[in-house]
């Protein structure tokens, strides 16, 4: 419809922005300035506590500092409400009083068009479901038996059939008084390249009737039953209703259960849909025999700040991942998330349902990793890093990869996740050589320039991280937690920040948390009891009182904590070396030298004796501290 000059402007202006979105938000009256038309409200876009959405009456504009989301009264009804663009403006001019203007023939035309077509794929898909019904269907429902699909499954999903005949479909539409051209249109049929009557897309498929966020039928994926079909699904083509890249499959079911507290599962095909939502997580969706588009990654944050994205494990899966990490990163931010889970090898969520069940789905979950863990494992997994060039190499491709972080302070969180990584990595090399050089070794060395030698108080800095110590405090906590069940739960927090880099400690944790038990989680715990170098034998943990083993836990976590806040520091410090040290750097080793103090607390010294690197890390800060190296090198 095209509206007269200055109609929409008439419109904003007659109605405060507040009073339509007023009706869906709760405005924060302590945070807003009612006089001045200035209102907060936690963002009605992305789930949060507290006030970050902004809304101002005198620009007609809303703004979330959390998720980005902005607008005026219109795109609020239309992203909001998902009103269409004519219907909000519609229900905006009714608010103002204001009559709406006529309608111009052209766009009633394609209105009319767009609800002729929708009774196309309406009657379809009902003509679908009643053909699963028939003898002809005997095979169909068979191999719907043996996927394992009742008749409430069939019901929900509106699982259908497509005969094999040629024009069975075309014909019963044609009889309802469709004519070709729409049937045509409506993706339902096609005309044979060389002319002549108009044949059936799908032939001998099972038919999943595929729904826009509205629940309006635009279209179906079809699944062969013989394997041997030149293509195991086939999809409604492009038509006026259905834009493969801009829905998902599931799309409206699963935005309610995410409504009511699911999370937002990402599959990859209609049947992992259809079995998460039976195994209870029902807030599945999945893209439409696409690979995932941005237009659909903006639909998944609509509906929830963190999806998880399940791909199957296989090789498709993997490359699907690792397109979706270089499509996300220009998007992510606060609100806008992603975590994946990675299906053991050959399986999809479907496949894992079925031989494992609801529970190992759930397990693989939980454990879904954040998008950064996926660019690091792409970017170093299987690769060596024994050469400065390699090294180099690697930091120049992460850095690539976060520079196309819009938001910046998410971005700031990559750059230092990723560092303290890096940190890890190239510290872990080599664990025996007697003084490690860390990076700063090398880049000091660089600062001599001209061939100059290092500057002699700064001198080869070894840097021996207490990363030995780190672990034995791991482990330790781990086997309290593990024999002392109960003392977990005052300090549950810090045990979900532990996150163990032995896949089986790992597993351990993981199974201590939710209460669940798994192979991976029993072999960390069998090899913590072996561990001689724990100090805290199980025996002498069994023997203690759970207040005193909880006060040894918290201990332990608090040290770890101090520990790794340390060695992130350092990381950081040590980075700025390389530039001209500054007051800043003065203030960072004093943290460090902090967290040292909190880290070698001495109470409960008698419970264990931790031989952790304490030591080499002293010399280490008492080295730099002495050797005031944050200072500026007098020049020569
Ligand atoms: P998969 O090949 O992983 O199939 O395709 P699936 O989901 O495991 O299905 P089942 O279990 O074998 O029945 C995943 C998705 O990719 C699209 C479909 O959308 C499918 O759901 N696809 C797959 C196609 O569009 N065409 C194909 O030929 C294959
Ligand atoms: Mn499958």
């Amino acid at each position: 419809m095209s509206l007269p000059p200055g109609f929409l402007d008439e419109i904003r202006a007659r109605v405060p922005i507040s009073r339509v979105i007023g009706k869906k938000v709760t405005w924060d009256l302590r945070k807003s300035n009612q006089g001045r038309g200035d209102w907060w409200a936690p963002c009605p876009f992305h789930q949060e506590k507290s006030a970050s959405f902004h809304c101002d009456d005198q620009k007609g504009f809303y703004y979330c500092f959390g998720c980005h989301a902005k607008g005026d009264a219109l795109t609020f009804l239309r992203e909001h409400d998902g009103l269409p663009f004519i219907d909000a403006v519609k229900l905006l001019a009714a608010e103002a009083g204001l009559a709406m203007p006529e309608p111009d023939p052209r766009a009633r035309e394609r209105t009319d068009r767009r609800s002729r077509l929708l009774e196309v794929t309406e009657a379809s898909a009902r003509w679908f479901r009643l053909q699963l019904q028939t003898s002809a269907a005997a095979e169909a429902r068979d191999y719907l038996t043996r996927r394992g699909l009742d008749a409430a499954a069939l019901e929900r999903f509106e699982i259908g059939f497509a005969p094999d005949q040629r024009t069975a479909l075309t014909a019963a539409l044609r009889e309802k008084g469709f004519d070709e051209a729409l049937i045509v249109e409506a993706g339902m049929s096609a005309r044979p390249d060389g002319g002549g009557a108009a044949y059936d897309r799908f032939r001998g498929r099972i038919i999943f009737p595929i729904r826009d966020g509205q629940g309006r039928c635009i279209g179906f994926g079809g699944r062969a039953m013989d394997p041997n079909a030149r293509a195991k699904y086939l999809n409604s083509p492009e038509t006026p209703l259905f834009d493969k890249g801009r829905n998902l499959y599931n799309l409206g079911p699963a935005r309610g259960a995410v409504a009511k507290g699911q999370r937002l599962i990402v599959a990859e095909g209609y049947m992992d849909v259809i079995a998460l939502a039976r195994a209870g997580f029902e807030g599945a969706v999945a893209p439409l025999g696409t690979a995932i588009t941005e237009e659909q990654l903006r639909l998944m944050w609509r509906v929830s700040p963190e999806p998880v994205i399940a791909l199957d494990g296989d090789a498709a899966g993997q490359r699907a991942a690792q397109r979706l990490i270089d499509l996300a990163l220009p998007m992510t931010g606060p609100g806008q998330a992603l975590r994946f889970v990675i299906l053991p090898a050959g399986q999809d969520p479907d496949d894992l349902i079925t031989s494992a069940g609801p529970g190992a789905m759930g397990a693989l979950l939980d454990g879904a990793r954040p998008l950064l863990d996926l660019l690091w494992s792409r970017e170093t997994e299987g690769q060596s890093f024994d050469s400065p060039e390699r090294r180099a190499a690697l930091e120049a491709r992460l850095a690539a990869a976060i520079a196309k972080i819009p938001d910046e302070r998410t971005r700031g969180h990559y750059a230092s996740e990723l560092k303290r990584k890096q940190w890890d990595l190239f510290g872990a090399r080599k664990p025996q050589a007697a003084s490690r050089q860390g990076p700063a070794g090398r880049s000091m060395a660089r600062r001599g320039t001209g061939g100059a030698p290092p500057r002699a108080p700064i001198g080869p800095i070894t840097v021996t991280l207490p990363e030995a110590g780190e672990d034995l405090l791991e482990g330790a906590a781990l086997l309290i937690c593990a024999l002392r069940p109960p003392c977990m739960a005052a300090v549950a927090p810090q045990l979900e920040r532990l996150l163990p880099r032995d896949p089986d400690r790992a597993a351990l944790l993981h199974d201590l948390l939710s209460g669940t038990d798994s192979d991976a989680g029993q072999r960390g715990l069998e090899r913590l009891r072996q561990d001689a170098h724990l100090g805290l034998t199980p025996t002498v943990i069994e023997q203690q009182e759970v207040e005193t083993a909880s006060a040894i836990l918290c201990n332990l976590l608090d040290r770890m904590e101090a520990l790794r806040a340390g060695r992130a520091e350092l990381a950081r410090a040590e980075a700025e070396i390389q530039g001209e040290a500054d007051e800043g750097l003065t203030w960072r080793i004093s943290q460090i030298t902090r967290a040292r103090h909190r880290a070698e607390r001495p109470d409960m010294e008698n419970l264990g004796d931790f031989t952790e690197d304490r030591d080499a890390l002293s010399t280490q800060l008492d080295g730099w501290l002495s050797g005031q190296i944050w200072r500026k090198p007098p020049r020569r």
